[in-house]
């Protein structure tokens, strides 16, 4: 890749349904991240399974050597040892640029007594705010302070005590933070209110299997007994499937499948997306670990109005992609975006590829189909409208180019060679 970073360059379809084949779903980044940053609450390391080859998880990689863990291996195998950790700021750019470096600093502050940690950042999808990480740990017994969008967060006598917190909103990474951060607090946490995205559970489920004590993994109230350091000897995290590239897969069948078996995927994590596009009108054969789409090149899809929600909801990650399903159904359907504010701007651009879109403001929007989209040259303005670019310059009739593959990178593994194989006819280039 050249600094510069790289161009996806599509020759579209024109509306024509014809990808066929088989495609594999990779592990979950929204799962593997956060087990990565629970490696600080072990005396020792642990191994990991399917672990997506894609930025996010590199740029992880990058923190926990950061503060002193050893990552060894490779092609989605991976060993990590902390024998020689230390509490090391987190100030480094690399928190700064990712979100999910936050769950980070619910471990590092139950282990070592303190954490710094810079404002952190991530897709432009919103405010995305701290406030509930800082009342939580304040529950817990911290004291704050804040220079310069940096926070220092010390825990009174060096140990985090036990706390009931109730979450205002269902957030997922301040689910994890806390379910982490219970794990070495003294006492018992009582978490209400929590998020049940399926890769909380997952995190919970391995850190239970290596000594800690939660019960409640999957429901709303979650309870930690503070406990020693984990051992991993011997465990092994295999990575959940990425329900959101399983989704977004789904969709493409739709809207470009002739015959599509998505494979290595949960679909039972996909209840609330495979039930609106059956209602819409698409033929989707569900199996234990597999979807598959077919078309008979006759259906008339059916407009449908979509809510994201907290999980087991319309997930707010499949949003873009689902609105250039949209753009093909027939008649008026609306997105109102309950999690992010401003993760409606992307449709701009889907506008100009000929796209009948209004954005109400910034959490709803209206769309109009069926649309014939135009090749164009766009820009992805984060990872999830970055895969629906994808997606609409599949199904546009000509050649499209789409500017910022750095984001797509950041969580789709090779996502190019994966869809040539259906055949799509995409090609990654230098912006040199
Ligand atoms: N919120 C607060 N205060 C806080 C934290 C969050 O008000 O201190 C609000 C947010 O503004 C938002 C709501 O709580 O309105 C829920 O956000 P949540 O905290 O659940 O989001 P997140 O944990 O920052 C994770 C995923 C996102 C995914 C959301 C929702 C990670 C690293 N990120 O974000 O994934 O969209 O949950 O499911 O797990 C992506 O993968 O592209 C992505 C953005």
């Amino acid at each position: 890749m050249s600094d510069k970073g790289d161009k996806f360059i599509i020759d579209g379809l024109a509306g024509q349904k014809i990808l066929k084949g088989e495609i594999a779903v990779g592990g979950a980044k929204n799962a593997v991240l956060k087990v990565l940053a629970s490696s600080v609450l072990f005396s020792d390391g642990f191994s990991l399974k399917k672990v997506p080859e894609i930025e996010d998880v590199f740029r992880m990689f990058d923190l926990l050597k950061y503060i002193g863990i050893s990552v060894e291996g490779e092609k989605g195998s991976y060993v990590l040892n902390t024998k020689n950790i230390s509490n090391q700021a987190l100030v480094s750019d690399i928190a700064k640029k990712m979100r999910s470096s936050i769950v980070l600093t619910g471990p590092l502050l139950a282990r070592f007594g303190k954490v710094t940690f810079p404002y952190p950042g991530g897709c432009v999808i919103g405010k995305r705010p701290v406030d509930m990480f800082l009342a939580g740990f304040k529950k817990m017994g911290a004291t704050i302070e804040e220079k310069d969008n940096t926070f220092l967060v010390k825990a009174e006598d060096g140990k985090l005590r036990g706390a009931e917190i109730f979450f205002k909103q269902q957030s997922v990474t301040n689910t994890e933070t806390f379910l982490m951060a219970g794990v070495l607090a003294k006492g018992k946490t009582v978490l209400k209110n929590c998020a049940l995205e399926p890769e909380i559970e997952s995190l919970g489920e391995f850190l239970v299997s290596c000594g800690a004590k939660i019960t409640g993994l999957g429901t709303s109230t979650i309870e930690i007994e503070g406990g020693e350091l984990l051992s991993g000897v011997g465990q092994n995290y295999t990575t959940m499937p990425d329900r959101i590239e399983a989704g977004s897969f789904l969709i493409l069948g739709a809207i470009a499948g002739e015959d599509i078996k998505i494979t290595d995927c949960e679909p039972k994590h996909l209840d609330s997306l495979i039930n609106i596009l059956r209602d819409s009108g698409v033929e989707i054969e569900t199996g234990r670990n597999f979807l598959r789409v077919k078309n008979s090149g006759q259906e008339k899809f059916l407009a449908t109005d979509i809510k994201t929600h907290e999980y087991p909801g319309f997930p707010t990650d499949l949003q873009a992609p689902m609105a250039i399903f949209l753009s093909q159904a027939e008649g008026e359907s609306f997105i109102f975006e309950t999690i992010f504010e401003g993760r409606l701007n992307y449709l701009e651009a889907l506008a100009r590829m000929g796209m009948r879109a209004k954005i109400i403001d910034t959490n709803r929007a209206i769309i109009h189909g069926p649309n014939k989209l135009e090749s164009k040259e766009i820009e992805s303005p984060d990872l999830r409208a970055g895969l629906a670019y994808l997606l609409s310059a599949i199904i546009a009739s000509g050649r499209s180019v789409v500017h910022n593959v750095k984001y797509i990178d950041r969580g789709y593994e090779k996502i190019e060679n994966r869809l040539k194989v259906l055949g799509v006819k995409i090609e990654r280039v230098s912006e040199d």
